[in-house]
């Protein structure tokens, strides 16, 4: 950045590739094989950890142009951030080209005065304000202790019945089929079905549950998108906003038992409440973070036991192995890649200089695999011991809210799989095709062969 040009206020985001200057100035520029990576070459989306490597080898906090950011690597380097969020700001979460595409995308359809996106536009806006993923402390602080407890260990095995039964279910529906596509019959309905229930949605709504989850999620680690995308985008999130803006009028007059009762009426000590546009975003973030996520752990970990008959027959003889299973398939395939920052002053971070303003995407999945911490970091091994935990779920002030959750509903879902079925394998149909993203790291199908346990 030449020195006559401001610095952005953090949480704005710029005008053009803001570091394209310093990014020269201050580290080695990334290498060509990076640059594939964030520009969703299909071939590094689907195994991006060699890339990951090199790059904590030979240039670990590195300027890369695609997403106009340092990517930082190493383990010790993005734990750093994370202890300082203080200097370190959530505010631009979707990091500075997508922020930007948003404010120019939204400028457009503002602009073409039509009366129906004013509407979109105005309903919108109901849920936009900085929450959970996307605030700083002290805000942030005050919204974790107001939404903590309803997510607690204690509080999420009551669930556990309820998540058993679904996934039984789920199961019986193709247990003597031979074949089912996973993704769509088994990780997607799961994860679902259970925040679904604890939000109090009736099942006649899941359909468009679901397309709202999708919608929230195609621009997330994706800079291609069209305009006709964006709209479907907005349009989902205003009809979101709509139909969750009644449901927590009604539950604030007259609660239930369910999760969305106890948002709406959750109170600090002080009698602070949450304000609506804080629910309504907060709502958002569980369908965003919540439900792809956990998807995707449950694929990426199905794949697995049906590549290693050995692992099967073990976890189904082993059940309180499940766990360390999960945690592996956690810090091996992290649904989620890595995620954005921006420091708010000058800093220095793994020796590079970062000025204030800068973006910084902090490559979780690649912490997971580094070798300064993990012994054989590339061996799934289900009692591995780390004194160190894996950064799947992030760490720190942003911890994963709803990690008690997914690791719960992954447990529980692989038991009933296990329990269920035999002879996993993986079928002729698969094209094993990644989804376009540099941030959610999932398979869009995975077919899978079985035998019915007797
Ligand atoms: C395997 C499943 C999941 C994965 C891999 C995952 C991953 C993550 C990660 C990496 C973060 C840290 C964000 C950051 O560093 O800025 C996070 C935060 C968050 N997650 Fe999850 N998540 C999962 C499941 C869930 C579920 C089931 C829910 C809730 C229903 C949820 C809700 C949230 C929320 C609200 C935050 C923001 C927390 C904050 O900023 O204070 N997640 N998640």
């Amino acid at each position: 950045m030449s020195a006559t040009t401001p610095p952005p206020l953090v949480g704005e985001p710029t005008d053009g590739p803001l570091g394209a200057d310093f990014g020269q100035e201050t580290t080695l520029n990334c290498d060509a094989e990076a640059q594939r990576l964030f520009g969703l070459d299909p071939d590094a989306l689907a195994c991006p950890y060699p890339i990951f490597e090199k790059l904590r080898s030979d240039a670990p906090v590195a300027w890369v142009d695609a997403i106009e950011s340092f990517v930082v690597t190493r383990y010790e380097d993005v734990a750093h951030v994370l202890r300082h969020p203080e200097v370190f700001s959530s505010a631009l979460a979707t990091g500075p080209v997508l922020a930007r595409q948003m404010a120019e995308g939204l400028a457009q359809l503002a602009a073409g005065g039509d009366g129906e996106l004013d509407m979109i536009l105005s309903r919108v806006k109901r849920g936009r304000t900085p929450v959970l993923l996307s605030a700083d402390p002290p805000l942030h602080r005050r919204q974790r202790n107001l939404v903590n407890r309803a997510f607690t260990q204690r509080r999420v095995r009551e669930y556990e019945p309820m998540i058993t039964e679904l996934a039984r279910r789920l199961v019986a529906e193709f247990a003597d089929d031979g074949e089912v596509e996973f993704v769509s019959r088994f990780a997607v309905p799961l994860p679902l079905a259970v925040i679904a229930d604890r939000l109090g949605v009736p099942r006649k709504d899941m359909a468009d549950f679901k397309r709202w989850s999708d919608d929230f999620t195609v621009a997330i680690g994706n800079h291609h998108l069209g305009p006709d995308e964006l709209k479907g985008m907005l349009v989902s999130q205003a009809e979101f906003y709509e139909y969750f803006n009644a449901m927590v009028e009604a539950r604030r007059i007259s609660p239930t038992d369910d999760l969305l009762s106890e948002l709406a009426n959750a109170r600090l000590d002080d009698g602070d409440m949450l304000e609506l546009p804080e629910l309504l975003g907060m709502l958002n973030q569980f369908l965003v973070a919540g439900n792809e996520t956990t998807t995707k752990l449950l694929t990426f970990a199905a794949k697995r036991l049906a590549e290693d008959c050995e692992l099967a027959d073990r976890l189904r003889a082993k059940p309180d192995e499940i766990e360390g299973f999960v945690e592996e398939m956690l810090r091996l395939e992290p649904p989620v890649q890595g995620l954005y920052r921006q420091a708010v002053e000058d800093v220095t971070v793994g020796g590079v200089a970062v000025p204030q303003g800068a973006s910084l995407w902090l490559a979780y999945a690649s912490a997971n695999h580094d070798e300064a911490v993990f012994e054989q970091p590339e061996a799934l091994d289900v009692g591995r011991s780390s004194s160190q935990p894996h950064f799947a779920f992030g760490f720190g002030e942003h911890f994963c809210l709803g990690a008690a959750l997914a690791r719960t509903e992954a447990r529980v879902g692989l038991r009933v799989l296990l329990d269920g079925l035999r002879d996993f394998g993986l079928s002729e149909r698969n094209r094993f095709e990644h989804e376009s993203s540099y941030v959610l790291h999932g398979m869009r199908e995975l077919w899978l062969t079985f035998t019915a346990a007797s």
